[in-house]
């Protein structure tokens, strides 16, 4: 896809609509000179070189990366027009999209049933599954991971909702004896279990989760903000493929959180909440006599917290959807591409002298740290440090990185040999979202080595 000429046709296609209005005269008040914008333009183009290269293998860092051009394109036209999807009066076009592409998102997780919506981000997807989670068990708490996204502790204390932290197993997953215990004290009404943890990838494990969830009548809701996408390599074949369990037990969950934004191949504001059961969209009754009234069906604002939403971010996801649909054969392949070579450096990691692999991945996120003399938290939290400032600031060779601070107990759970004179350390993450990360990875490899000294 040639940008250049996409972006072109995105502005013709919208200024032809345009066009079949009657035509008026563009008050002079907005009218700026192309000479004026040129200036402040390159003002603006020379301030956004101060960015790291997402776009680029060499950044092997957080979960970021550019959207897909089809998305670019597919948002561009549509925010000329710039619908909001709070209601149908204020974007007809673009909230039918975001139905379709949701219904697309419940269909990928198997929910024979479903209601729900895209939002600004995952936070915002999570805040209203706990919100709904808060209104159907007034008075008992939420659980959660002591690996889950620190978004659920912040938002039980929004919510006023008590938070538990649950420990977890040596790889990072829900510990699910320590479940069955709290949960056997009642006082929790909603388990939160997270397919794809933030910091090392982790899947908890949802169909025991669910299994331990029902007996004790409590909910399920599933953060799968980061992980989601992966259910498309359930099962598969190849080295990509993932365990079905957890994935498959999705659809018996009560909600779950996937973001475009981050898999999705979508520009930032695109995260989506579905709930399996429709009937708990009563929890978002409420009045609102300036919107509504263009049509009977249903308006995306009565069912979400939020109101005004870009019609853009459903109009991208839409647009992408038909061409990297989100089946094993379409969006499958770019996300199989980043698993597959989190396993490779895995294994390139694991016979490196120069750094070692803190746990085999389970997604696309790798943690390592660098082989020290002596091996100890400090050291390796020193060198790692040093190890992320000089890969960025490397002017020939750069390489973007990422770190996780673990605590001393889980990073002996994985690595006894170390010795523990500091509480916690930081070790080095890497996101390979990036399909190219596949073809890239002996540079990658070579240039992580080469840092470690
Ligand atoms: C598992 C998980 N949940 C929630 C979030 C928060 O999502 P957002 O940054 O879109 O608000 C993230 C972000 O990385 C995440 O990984």
């Amino acid at each position: 896809m040639d940008l250049h000429d996409w972006l072109g046709r995105a502005v013709s296609a919208i200024e032809g609509w345009e066009a079949s209005f009657a035509p008026f005269d563009r008050h002079p008040s907005l009218h700026i000179s192309d000479e004026r914008f040129a200036a402040a333009f390159d003002g603006f183009a020379g301030r956004l070189r101060d960015n790291y290269p997402y776009f680029h293998p060499s950044y092997a860092g957080q979960m970021l990366k550019p959207p897909h051009p089809a998305a670019v394109a597919g948002y561009l036209a549509a925010m000329l027009i710039n619908p909001n999807n709070h209601a149908l009066d204020g974007g007809p076009a673009t909230s039918a999209m975001e139905k379709e592409a949701v219904a697309q998102l419940a269909a990928m997780f198997g929910l024979r049933t479903h209601l729900g919506h895209l939002t600004s981000s995952g936070t915002i997807a999570n805040l209203e599954a706990l919100y709904v989670a808060r209104e159907l068990h007034r008075g008992r708490g939420i659980a959660y991971s002591a690996d889950a996204h620190y978004t659920h502790a912040r938002m039980c204390g929004v919510l006023g909702v008590p938070g538990t932290a649950v420990e977890v197993d040596e790889v990072g997953r829900l510990d699910l004896g320590a479940l069955d215990a709290l949960l056997a004290r009642g006082r929790i009404g909603t388990v939160v279990a997270t397919a794809g943890t933030t910091g090392l990838g982790a899947i908890d494990p949802v169909h025991g989760v669910l299994a331990v969830a029902r007996r004790h009548g409590v909910r399920v809701h599933v953060d799968a903000a980061y992980g989601g996408f992966f259910t498309l390599l359930a099962g598969a074949d190849g080295p990509a493929g993932l365990d079905p369990a957890p994935w498959r037990a999705i659809a018996e969950c009560d909600s779950v959180v996937v973001d475009p934004h981050k898999h999705g191949l979508q520009p930032y504001g695109c995260g989506a909440v579905l709930f399996r059961d429709p009937a708990v969209g009563r929890f978002y009754s409420h009045d609102s006599p300036y919107t509504y009234f263009t049509s009977g069906e249903l308006h995306l604002g009565e069912i979400s917290l939020e109101c005004s939403r870009a019609g853009a971010a459903a109009a991208a996801l839409w647009l992408t959807f038909q061409l990297l649909p989100p089946r094993p054969d379409g969006l499958g392949q770019v996300l199989a591409a980043g698993r597959r070579a989190a396993l490779d450096w895995s294994r390139m990691l694991a016979r490196s002298g120069r750094l070692r692999l803190y746990q085999r991945p389970e997604l696309d996120i790798v943690c390592y740290f660098p082989a020290t003399t002596p091996a100890s938290l400090a050291a390796i939290d020193r060198a790692s440090a040093r190890m992320l400032a000089d890969g960025m600031k490397d002017p020939a060779h750069p390489v973007f990185l990422s770190t996780l601070t673990v605590d001393a107990g889980a990073f002996a759970r994985r690595h006894a040999g170390a010795a523990a004179d500091a509480a916690r350390a930081r070790i080095l993450r890497s996101v390979l979202m990036k399909p190219e990360s596949e073809s890239y990875l002996e540079q990658l490899h070579a240039r992580v080595e080469e840092l470690a000294g």
